[in-house]
């Protein structure tokens, strides 16, 4: 007998659990891209016959809700405490003392030691292996219900792994939501183009990513979690909080690699030590270490304080952070003309590491922060993070410090620069400003664009102000004998060169979309557009209609997209590139699922999310036809407030009637 549709469901959902685990939680997925892409689309299509067989744990439920008014409230079964901190070796050896003196040993203790993660903590609760809620810490006691933005963080499993493990009734699991360096660089990147303001640091990007009212943007950031400690559990029993970890692990929730088990201060002072080492090659930001004793009966001996348990600390790296003053603030411009006011301050060793420069971002941090040339500044140096100013210190004003304004003239070509209604940056206007194209070209040939090995930024300086490069189609051209009279330049390195630029002739077509530097084309956008339109050519003739109606292609972008191509110069660099030997590859475009093909919806009432002209656009792009009366041959009827008659003549004929909501699951949004 055929698969019942029941099963059917199960299978991909289970399919689609495990392949986001494998992903997510691993890093080690085991299937492409497009091949989870496709499972994907087949649960969505199914459910989309079958909206009342949608379920809360379905991997299409992850973006399924629509925006909240405000949280509510949620109560934590016990409280989320806090950590006493050990600034110096020496308090946390007055930690363990202590913690020996309470448990009456002299043995070394156990502790389970783990890195610091600088997010914010957050509850899950599972109940039988469900995520029902996701909740912030709060004050401890009282946090929000952020459920529906828990359920859009990839690496949170909707649905524990249930094969060989016990399932608990309730299981209450803590940990950090965190977003990475570089997921904090490009969310800042883009934020500063649009001209919102900039996060400070990725904690408060995570925080504010996870309280949004809307899960789409939520959605849309890429939040990751470690958990490391309980709540409440039913159904299962731990002795240890290692064991409590590996069981994490088996569940399927994500458990960070890096936490060690260690005997005595020994054995914590070298794993200490071994972090302090690896930090910087984190791809997240941590702070310190946290140290707990590992047996649960003994933590149960040692107790709480009021807003701390007595079995743990957190023993912290020193500040990244140091005051100096700044000596000058110049402007800096970059691939699209945008000037970054940048401080230059008295060189101050912040962390291990020279800092002598640092970005004020733009005009109106420059205006809030009110930083002057001469103040005195606190300066904080994050991971990989450019150093940034974060305050001044007002009182040690002399009254001779200087305002600072964005010049008008642009510091390297004296073009104009103009600052764009609604926009945080002052942008030259001038397209051939060496400063741009240098950034231009050092972007085409980043490692995420088109790879050319070797090619950093002191080489394209000097390839751009001998002349050598006037647009990334230049490089293409370049010879031995012209790269033999640059400085530093040997034999062998002008052959590497000339190799990798070779290379990169045959990279993708979303790379080389992407390396272009259009603005507000990123790697993402790039390959959903290479996916949509499959040729160079496709996207060159595209208009702003036919981009926008690409999931995921906004106006800004279809605007920026059509506006690069209309422009005669960089169509002649497109023609140089293939000129070069630059191998413009097409793309097998995908054929989109026509999810509501062959249906006829009608809508009736007030649509909240969106208008009716907007949901019957929709409906067409899906394959579906949208039609105002209903009659025997309609498949649904949506109705929205006040539906009217057409609601009552649907039930009538025995047409299937669905709510906003229940048409918006369907369609996936
Ligand atoms: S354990 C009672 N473990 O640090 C135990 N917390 O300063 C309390 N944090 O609110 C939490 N990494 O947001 C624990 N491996 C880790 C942690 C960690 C980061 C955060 C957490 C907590 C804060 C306390």
């Amino acid at each position: 007998m055929a698969e019942s549709i029941h099963e059917k469901l199960k299978s991909l959902r289970d399919q689609l659990h495990y392949h986001s685990y494998r992903y997510y939680v691993l890093d080690d997925p085991e299937i492409s891209d497009a091949e989870y892409d496709r499972l994907f689309r087949e649960l969505q299509a199914l459910e989309a016959q079958h909206p009342e067989l949608i379920t809360p744990d379905s991997p299409t439920q992850r973006v399924g809700a629509k925006p909240a008014e405000s949280f509510e409230s949620y109560q934590h079964t016990l409280p989320m405490l806090s950590l006493d901190n050990a600034l110096n070796e020496e308090e946390f050896l007055a930690f363990d003392a202590r913690t020996k003196r309470s448990l009456e040993t002299t043995s070394d203790i156990e502790y389970v030691c783990e890195p610091k993660l600088d997010g914010l903590a957050v509850e899950l609760v599972y109940i039988n292996g469900i995520l029902m809620t996701g909740a912030t810490r709060g004050d401890g006691f009282v946090g929000e219900n952020v459920t529906q933005n828990i359920k859009t963080v990839k690496s949170i499993p909707l649905k524990l792994l249930s094969d060989k493990n016990v399932i608990p009734e309730r299981l209450e699991v803590r940990g950090e939501v965190i977003l990475g360096i570089k997921e904090f660089e490009n969310l800042n990147r883009v934020r500063e183009e649009n001209g919102e303001p900039a996060f400070a640091n990725p904690r408060n990007a995570a925080a504010g990513s996870l309280r949004q009212l809307d899960p789409k943007i939520t959605a849309s950031r890429p939040l990751d979690m470690f958990c490391y400690g309980l709540g409440q559990v039913t159904g299962l029993t731990f002795t240890t909080h290692w064991q409590f970890l590996q069981t994490c692990k088996a569940l399927g929730l994500k458990v960070n690699p890096n936490i060690r088990k260690c005997t005595g201060i020994d054995q914590v002072l070298k794993y200490y030590r071994d972090i302090t080492e690896v930090r910087d090659s984190l791809p997240y930001e941590i702070d310190g270490v946290v140290i707990k004793v590992n047996d649960f009966a003994l933590q149960e001996r040692l107790g709480v304080r009021s807003r701390s348990p007595r079995w743990a600390i957190a023993y912290k790296f020193p500040a990244r952070q140091e005051t100096t003053q700044i000596l000058d603030i110049i402007a800096q411009v970059g691939r699209t003309g945008a000037l970054t006011p940048v401080a230059v301050m008295k060189p101050v060793n912040i962390g291990g590491v020279e800092v002598s420069r640092a970005t004020l971002h733009n005009q109106d941090e420059i205006d809030r922060k009110d930083v002057r040339v001469g103040d005195w500044v606190v300066v904080q140096r994050a991971g990989d993070v450019i150093p940034e100013v974060v305050q001044v210190i007002r009182s040690k004003r002399t009254g001779k410090e200087k305002k600072y304004k964005l010049p008008e003239k642009c510091p390297v070509c004296g073009s104009e620069t103009v600052r764009p209604e609604g926009e945080a940056a002052r942008r030259c206007v001038n397209f051939s400003c060496p400063a741009q194209l240098k950034e231009r070209i050092f972007h085409f040939a980043s490692k995420r664009a088109m790879d050319i090995d070797g090619l950093g930024s002191k080489l394209v300086d000097q390839l751009v102000e001998k002349g050598l490069v006037k647009n990334a189609a230049d490089l293409y051209f370049l010879n031995k004998e012209q790269l033999a009279c640059l400085e530093r330049m040997a034999e062998k390195s002008a052959d590497n060169l000339l190799e990798a630029i070779d290379a990169s002739r045959h990279r993708s077509l979303d790379r080389l979309l992407f390396a272009l530097g259009i603005r507000f084309v990123g790697e993402h956008v790039a390959r959903v557009i290479v996916k949509a339109f499959g040729s160079l050519e496709r996207i060159e003739n595209a208009t702003e209609e036919e981009l926008t109606a690409v999931y995921e292609v906004g106006p800004q972008v279809a605007k920026s997209v059509v506006e690069f191509f209309s422009k005669q110069e960089n169509r002649e660099i497109i023609d140089r590139l293939r000129a070069g030997g630059v191998e413009i590859k097409e793309e097998v475009i995908e054929e989109a699922i026509n999810l509501l093909d062959g249906k006829t919806i009608v809508f009736t009432g007030v649509l909240q999310t969106c208008t009716r002209r907007e949901a019957q656009d929709l409906v067409e792009k899906l394959g579906g036809r949208a039609s105002s009366s209903v009659s025997k041959k309609t498949d649904f009827v949506v109705i929205g407030e006040n539906p009217g008659s057409k609601a009552e003549k649907a039930r009538n004929l025995g047409v299937r009637v669905l709510t906003e909501d229940e048409f918006r699951q369907m369609v996936g949004l």
